[in-house]
């Protein structure tokens, strides 16, 4: 079958602003403020490729709704790499899945300088009005909600010395909007360390050591607990993993190796104490997105976008994803593990939570850590699984679905916007980037949360290179 999609795959290096984004449709009055989606804008340089998805360079854009009229920006972020790869036209940093060729004394002098790509792609956080761009590299850039001018490195009170951290930091709504988020530090002695931080100021919460650390795009989180769900992609052991990292010649996430005879362990820390205080393990799974997680009569509900095991990260090569005939995407499944509290360590089983399959998890924010009903993601149609290219709101309650499908139509993650007046959790509005592969260019989707139809859509006679992540700013216009 045709590759339809391979034209997004393609560096999209102008920048633009466009003050008036023709609407059509309606769009709900009490709509103002910013969406920032993150994402690559640039894949190549004149002597290299950055090979996946993953690393290409970061070009934050934004929508911004403003007394009923729809603006639009782009900017590359202008981080060390993408000013040194574009004065050079080479890589000149290790990325997640791209290695410079680096010299015995390069490798040497990383071992006491981070060296990794700060090329913050994937997320933005709000730091109590400080708007962060992140990547799970341990860099972080402050950025500008409106001109997406990049104002300053970003860094905590405290130096974190994290070999990597998650660019999904979990916002606690009855805390403060409190950031939780875990990092990861490999070296001699590995462990992955728990933290909250409030405006630039780090507290660290729990220390855990680790002998063959594993690698996690995101975790999950309670009112009273962190959970990581360990899967079996991890660095060898005994200390090879660590040596191969710093002394190889592989990108940073090709050192992990998948063990799918290995289960998947649930570590349950607490937020108060620190302490892991239940375990349990499971048949292994391979997830990089949470939906949310809750506790109810003494159990953790975890929900999740589970792969039967890691082969979707070599999806996302950029060769693959520019093949002339299209190579079949690995569908992922909404999935809910019971972790009972306070038992010794046990086995438990996932179940599914809709018939359909789907992935880049979003719910009502205001129901993280609570509770909740509704998730939205994205979904492959099930006569032509190529690249994601459907959106789907699942009820996690009684497994029914809805569906947004049109041919050659193919959106990015949905964010969903409460209405602030809401009566009802599923009252807002769901926000997507679309790719139109007839037109070759994007357009903002705007739907109806409850109906989960089409209100409006803005054109921007512009191409948005595929993203991964966004976030809604009431307010910041
Ligand atoms: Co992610």
């Amino acid at each position: 079958m045709t590759n339809h999609f391979k034209q997004n795959f393609v560096t999209q290096k102008a920048e633009v602003h466009l003050p008036d984004v023709p609407l059509t449709g309606t769009i709900p009055d009490w709509l103002n403020g910013t969406l920032i989606r993150c994402g690559p804008g640039q894949f190549e340089q004149a002597h290299a490729s950055y090979k996946h998805w993953f690393d290409g360079l970061s070009m934050p854009h934004r929508y911004t709704f403003n007394n009923g009229r729809l603006s639009f920006q782009n900017r590359f972020l202008q981080s060390q790499a993408y000013l040194k790869d574009n004065a050079t036209g080479t890589i000149n940093y290790r990325g997640v899945f791209v290695d410079p060729r680096r010299t015995f004394w390069d490798k040497i002098k990383a071992l006491f300088i981070n060296d990794v790509t700060d090329n913050c792609n994937i997320q933005t956080v709000d730091d109590q009005g400080t708007i962060v761009i992140m990547t799970e590299l341990p860099h972080m850039y402050q950025l500008d909600p409106i001109s997406l001018q990049t104002v300053a490195k970003y860094e905590y009170d405290h130096k974190i010395n994290a070999t990597m951290q998650t660019a999904h930091p979990q916002i606690d709504p009855n805390k403060g909007n409190l950031i939780v988020n875990y990092m990861l530090k490999i070296s001699l002695f590995n462990y992955y360390e728990v933290f909250n931080v409030r405006g630039r100021a780090y507290q660290r919460v729990s220390r855990v050591p680790v002998a063959s650390p594993s690698y996690m795009h995101s975790f999950a989180l309670t009112e009273n607990y962190v959970i990581l769900a360990e899967q079996p992609l991890k660095l060898p052991g005994y200390g090879r993993g660590v040596f191969a990292l710093a002394f190889g010649n592989k990108p940073f996430l090709e050192n992990f190796v998948w063990y799918g005879d290995q289960p998947t362990v649930f570590q349950v820390i607490d937020r108060n104490s620190g302490a892991v205080v239940t375990q349990a393990e499971t048949d292994a799974f391979f997830v990089f997105h949470q939906l949310n997680a809750y506790e109810q009569n003494g159990e953790i509900f975890m929900d999740l976008a589970a792969y039967p095991n890691a082969s979707v990260l070599p999806d996302f090569f950029l060769d693959r994803l520019r093949a002339n005939t299209h190579i079949p995407h690995t569908p992922a499944q909404a999935r809910r593990y019971r972790i009972p509290l306070g038992k010794p360590r046990r086995r438990i089983d996932g179940e599914s939570l809709a018939s359909i399959n789907m992935e880049l998890p979003r719910i009502n924010y205001r129901y993280n850590t609570q509770p909740y009903r509704y998730g939205y993601g994205v979904s492959l149609y099930q006569d032509l699984p190529d690249f994601p290219n459907q959106l789907v709101k699942i009820d996690v309650v009684t497994g029914e679905t809805a569906v947004w499908h049109h041919p050659m139509q193919y959106p990015s993650e949905p964010v969903f916007v409460p209405n602030p007046n809401a009566t009802a959790e599923d009252d807002g509005i769901v926000l997507a980037n679309v790719y139109d592969a007839n037109t070759h260019a994007s357009y903002l989707l705007v739907l109806d949360g409850q109906s989960f139809t089409q209100m409006a859509r803005g054109d921007l006679n512009f191409r948005i290179p595929f993203d991964y992540h966004g976030w809604f700013y009431p307010g910041v216009v």
